[in-house]
């Protein structure tokens, strides 16, 4: 666990404490993670975007209107691009923009279109922190789910001394570290298929599909940051397993089963994302089978179906994916319910969309309310249905978790 490889964009504001932002993303740096670098025009006449180029290794993003930037679209890049948005040090004007919704420049407009955690680390004079219309904006602000980390209480530039010191580059390290492990699924086993399944046709040939495995191991990243102990079932895939997973490799649908009948036992989540073969051919011939004659019949039979399996247990909370090319929503709710799971988290596929790309889109379907959660990167997308998933097996749970709370 950690933040190595995660993508964090540090957004400055124009106050004295962007001298620390330098030194601030050294630190991010040296523990893996990717920083890109927003600065406001007012932080430029603080730190210079040279500075901050060259502590990032990448180039600073300055402008709302970016013609170099992805169909001048920058903000929505990054906005997809980040894990995490810290904006340090954010001022009072900052603050105060960022409130109201305006998107009158880069920073303020990503932190709007970004659905990754937002976190500030306010810096201004004591008396403008105290000011009733900063507090009442940090309230509206934390009401909404962004982070506010500090700010510190001290001896600050303008010589007065009072809270308004933006927390110490190390401070803010800790805070990013804690968001990608958020405890939520602390003490609790998760075991998580992933990547598709091989039938074998013959030595040689088999049965397969396009799934890469992506999805299916950043949901077993995500379920790991959150502090779970994960089991990762996995067909073949060319990826390297998430640091702190366990990895059980398996080939077919029915080697799939048999390892997650094994695993479910003692676990109290089972996220079902592998394209599981729903059939395969009743023999696999022993030698590579020879193109002697023009037409070949191959006679397949069903899989057994490990979602409905483990949903039957009832001993676990179950998460179903739903893959489909049309009618997402009817086809979804119809799994939901012949399946018997909790929750399906359904996507589109085909066209390049869902199977082997970076970015997916889920519809997350039970019997409650159903919620979009719109097109971004796998890792994203998989802490947020992490969240979600926590959030619904500790309401239909809360004798486990107190269970849990006397370990
Ligand atoms: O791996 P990627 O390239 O990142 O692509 C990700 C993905 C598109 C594969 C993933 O997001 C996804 O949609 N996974 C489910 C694919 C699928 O098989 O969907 P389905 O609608 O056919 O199956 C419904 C559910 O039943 C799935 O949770 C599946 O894992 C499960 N199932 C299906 C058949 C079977 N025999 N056993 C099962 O457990």
């Amino acid at each position: 666990m950690g933040i190595s490889n995660k993508h964090i964009v540090l957004g400055v504001s124009g106050g004295i404490a962007a001298y620390k932002s330098a030194d601030l993303v050294r630190r991010l740096r040296e523990h893996g993670a990717q920083v890109k670098v927003v600065m406001t025009a007012n932080a430029e006449q603080f730190i210079t975007a040279l500075t901050m180029q060259a502590v990032s290794g990448q180039p600073v993003h300055l402008s709302l209107l970016d013609p170099a930037a992805e169909a001048g679209m920058g903000h929505i890049e990054l906005a997809r691009w980040a894990d995490v948005v810290l904006v340090a040090p954010a001022t009072a004007n900052f603050i105060a923009r960022l409130t109201h919704g305006s998107a009158d420049d880069l920073l303020n407009t990503l932190c709007l279109a970004t659905e990754a955690p937002v976190m500030l680390a306010p810096a201004m004079n004591q008396q403008m922190w105290q000011d009733p219309a900063t507090q009442e904006n940090i309230t509206t602000l934390k009401n909404r789910g962004v982070g506010i980390l500090g700010p510190g209480v001290g001896d600050q530039a303008c010589g007065e001394t009072g809270p308004g010191r933006m927390l110490e580059p190390a401070e803010l390290v800790d805070a990013v570290f804690a968001v990608f492990a958020s405890g939520a699924l602390e003490g609790d086993k998760v075991v998580v298929t992933a990547g598709p399944t091989w039938e074998a046709i013959d030595p040689v040939r088999g049965i397969t599909n396009l799934s890469s495995g992506k999805m299916g191991y950043a949901v077993a990243e995500a379920a790991s940051e959150a502090g779970a102990q994960v089991v990762l079932v996995s067909g073949p895939t060319c990826l390297a397993p998430p640091e702190n997973v366990r990895l059980v490799s398996v080939c077919s649908a029915q080697n799939m089963y048999d390892a997650v009948m094994s695993e479910v036992g003692d676990a109290q989540i089972f996220i079902a994302v592998a394209a599981v073969a729903d059939y395969r051919p009743v023999s696999a011939a022993q030698e590579k089978i020879k193109k002697h004659r023009d037409t070949l019949t191959i006679e397949l039979v069903k899989n057994p179906d490990i979602l409905s399996a483990v949903a039957q247990r009832d001993n676990c909370f179950t998460v179903g994916f739903a893959a489909e090319t049309s009618s997402i929503e009817k086809h979804a709710r119809e799994k939901l319910e012949k399946k018997g799971v909790d929750l399906i988290a359904a996507n589109k596929v085909g066209d390049g969309e869902g199977f082997t790309a970076d970015d997916n889109a889920l519809l997350l379907i039970d019997r409650g309310e159903m919620r979009s959660l719109p097109s971004m990167s796998k890792p994203q997308l998989a802490r947020i249905l992490i969240q979600e998933i926590s959030k619904r097996y500790h309401a239909k749970s809360p004798a486990q978790d107190s269970r849990r709370a006397h370990r």
